[in-house]
């Protein structure tokens, strides 16, 4: 479904990515670990239109998408639920999730997404006419993606969604990535709870400094002595 070949991307004179090739299925939840200035959200944000590759290509099922602009990316299905959870603080949480499917006009399915996602986060539901901004850590995250969810999105690119949330959460997020999956959403999750996303994807990648480090099976990657030396801390 989306093929990164060779993909090399600068912030002017910072050599950010420097040739990453990684490809995700239909169907798959692949995750994209790798410590913190790794360059996790810099590949994410070059998927999604929001930075252009200096050289190398983007496929969206075989078509290239590099270099075009981030809101016909988005319109071909490729959503991105942002790090830092970057929702709208002052319009309210029905405002967030309509402001998701701007793109859309298919009344029928945006009511039945809309649906969708309250059934997902119920914690949503009781909210929806709270400000964002007012929301908690964890609903905030939540609301991130839903959000991302309202576009009816092939492929949802999740930077992040564990950061910062406690334990409880993290779980409760994690579960909620695993539904998203089975509902027949492709997700590439980029975390730094590597432990976490190992358990939940099918396939990783393991980046450091701009580069893909090792890849592999999951369940592979969660034995791989580096892996476990470097990310999973025992
Ligand atoms: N806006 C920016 N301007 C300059 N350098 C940046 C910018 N954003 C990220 N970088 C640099 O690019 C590298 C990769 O960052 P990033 O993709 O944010 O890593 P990660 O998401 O894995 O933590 C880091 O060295 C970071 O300092
Ligand atoms: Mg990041």
């Amino acid at each position: 479904m989306l093929t990164l070949e060779n993909i090399h991307t600068y912030y002017d004179r910072i050599h950010a990515l420097k040739g990453i090739s990684l490809t995700v299925e239909q169907g798959e939840i692949v995750t994209l670990i790798g410590s913190n200035g790794a360059g996790k959200t810099t590949t994410l944000n070059t998927i999604s239109g929001i930075l252009t590759p200096k050289e190398g290509a983007v496929y969206l099922e075989g078509e290239r998408i590099d270099r075009l602009p981030a809101h016909s990316i988005t319109r071909k299905g490729v959503c991105q639920s942002p790090e830092g959870r970057k929702i709208f603080a002052r319009l309210t949480v029905q405002e967030n999730l309509e402001m998701g499917a701007f793109n859309r006009n298919d009344t029928d399915g945006i009511a039945s997404d809309y649906a969708r996602v309250l059934t997902l986060f119920p914690r949503l539901r009781e909210r929806l006419k709270q400000l964002g901004g007012t929301l908690s850590g964890g609903e905030q995250q939540m609301l991130a993606m839903g959000r991302a969810m309202m576009a009816r999105p092939r492929i949802l690119l999740l930077d992040e969604p564990s950061m910062g949330l406690a334990p409880i959460l993290v779980e409760a997020i994690f579960r909620i990535i695993l539904e998203i999956n089975s509902q027949g959403t492709t997700i590439l999750l980029v975390e730094q709870n590597a432990q976490a996303a190992l358990q939940v994807a099918h396939r990783g990648y393991v980046m450091e400094t701009g580069t893909i480090r090792l890849s592999g099976d999951a369940k592979t990657l969660l034995k791989d002595p580096q892996v476990v030396e470097a990310y999973l801390g025992f």
